[in-house]
């Protein structure tokens, strides 16, 4: 065993070198002198599923594991950003304060996950009902998502189905595509956004900048939930003198065009005026939206290949690269279909 714990034990010594050489970086978290954290919401029992901390805002929920609290560092920061709701994901058996027994035993509860075999963990959920995305945040141990997530995934695979998961990890300097893919394959009908948020020691002073610019990439805010319903999803296109209403899509595309509002653009004409489109910049987010649509008169739809936003005013032949962010109401597409590039001013009703 201490040969295999050899190399790896040399590879850390680099991580927490570099992550000490950089005198402005926050000190990267001591390995040696760290004790675990107190848990905090376990109970020992999937009988008694945990309740996480909420947040005024219940869209979202952070689950997380950590051992030296940088993940946790990063969840908590997540969770006040978005004042939501958090749950610390903990081990059955408390992580080890000695670094080099953590080792060991991180190795062996990898090999035995490859078997099948997945650690006891503290923690479960009941539902996941009302969470537009989860949020799960791990550190990288030997290159994968750490077991106690990976435990947590397995058992609650099923209660994540349909879910849009959003991964975060910490590490002293490996990749996260590795756990990413893990991470597919323990919920193989979760949605797993394409876009995640590593942040290896040299990273983590940059935390507060890379978390905000991460979570407007995928579309998630504190703004307000929208209360459901036709009203809220909304808005009202002016062209010239005459009006005419859309109602958008309930998903983060159609979210992300509703929080670019008010917007006046050009509308150009598309190929005889099948379509009239404009360029949002950025491209609005289409992370876990439904792809494939055959427009037909009065679809408001994102071509993903392009970015572009497009308005259809005849119909088209489908297509798996567009997708549908919203529609104009009642076919009442007569103010758009005039010949040529038309300047619109679009607004929440
Ligand atoms: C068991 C174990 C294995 C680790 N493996 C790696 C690794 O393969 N690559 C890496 O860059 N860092 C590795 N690290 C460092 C952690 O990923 C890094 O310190 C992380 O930020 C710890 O997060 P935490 O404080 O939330 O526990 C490992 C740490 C431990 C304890």
């Amino acid at each position: 065993m201490k040969k295999i714990l050899l190399i790896p034990l040399l590879l850390f010594a680099v991580f927490s070198m570099a992550a000490c050489g950089d005198g402005s970086e926050e000190p990267f978290t001591p390995e040696q002198s760290e004790q675990p954290e107190n848990p905090g919401g376990g109970d020992g029992s999937d009988d008694n599923p945990d309740t996480p901390t909420p947040g005024g805002n219940g869209r979202y929920l952070v689950l997380y594991a950590s051992r030296t609290s940088n993940t946790e560092r990063v969840a908590q920061l997540i969770r006040t950003t978005l004042d939501c709701d958090i749950l610390e994901v903990e081990p059955e058996v408390d992580y080890d304060s000695d670094y080099n027994a953590m080792l060991e035993r991180a190795q062996e509860e990898l090999a035995a996950i490859r078997r099948g075999n997945y650690p006891s963990v503290k923690t479960s959920m009941e539902s996941f009902d009302g969470y537009d995305i989860v949020f799960v945040g791990y550190p990288i141990w030997y290159g994968s998502m750490a077991t106690p997530m990976q435990a947590f995934l397995h058992s609650h695979a099923s209660k994540l189905a349909g879910k849009r998961i959003a991964l975060f990890a910490t590490s002293g300097s490996s990749g996260i595509s590795t756990s990413v893919d893990e991470a597919r394959s323990l919920c193989p009908d979760a949605t797993i956004i394409d876009r995640t948020l590593l942040l290896t020691s040299s990273g983590l002073s940059q935390m507060a900048t890379r978390v905000t610019a991460w979570l407007e990439e995928i579309g998630a805010s504190r703004e307000e939930p929208e209360t459901p319903g036709e009203t809220s999803m909304k808005v009202k296109i002016s062209v010239g003198d005459r009006t005419i209403t859309a109602t958008m899509e309930d998903n983060a595309a159609g979210r992300d065009f509703l929080s670019r509002l008010p917007l006046e653009v050009t509308l150009n004409d598309y190929n005889n005026t099948t379509e009239k489109i404009f360029y949002p910049d950025p491209a609005l987010t289409t992370e876990g939206v439904a792809r494939g649509c055959a427009p037909t008169p009065g679809d408001i739809t994102i071509y993903a290949p392009w970015g572009n936003v497009a308005i259809f005013c005849k119909s088209w032949s489908h297509s798996n690269e567009l997708i549908k962010i919203g529609r104009i109401d009642g076919n009442d597409i007569e103010a758009l279909t005039v010949t040529g590039d038309i300047t619109v001013k679009i607004e929440r009703e």
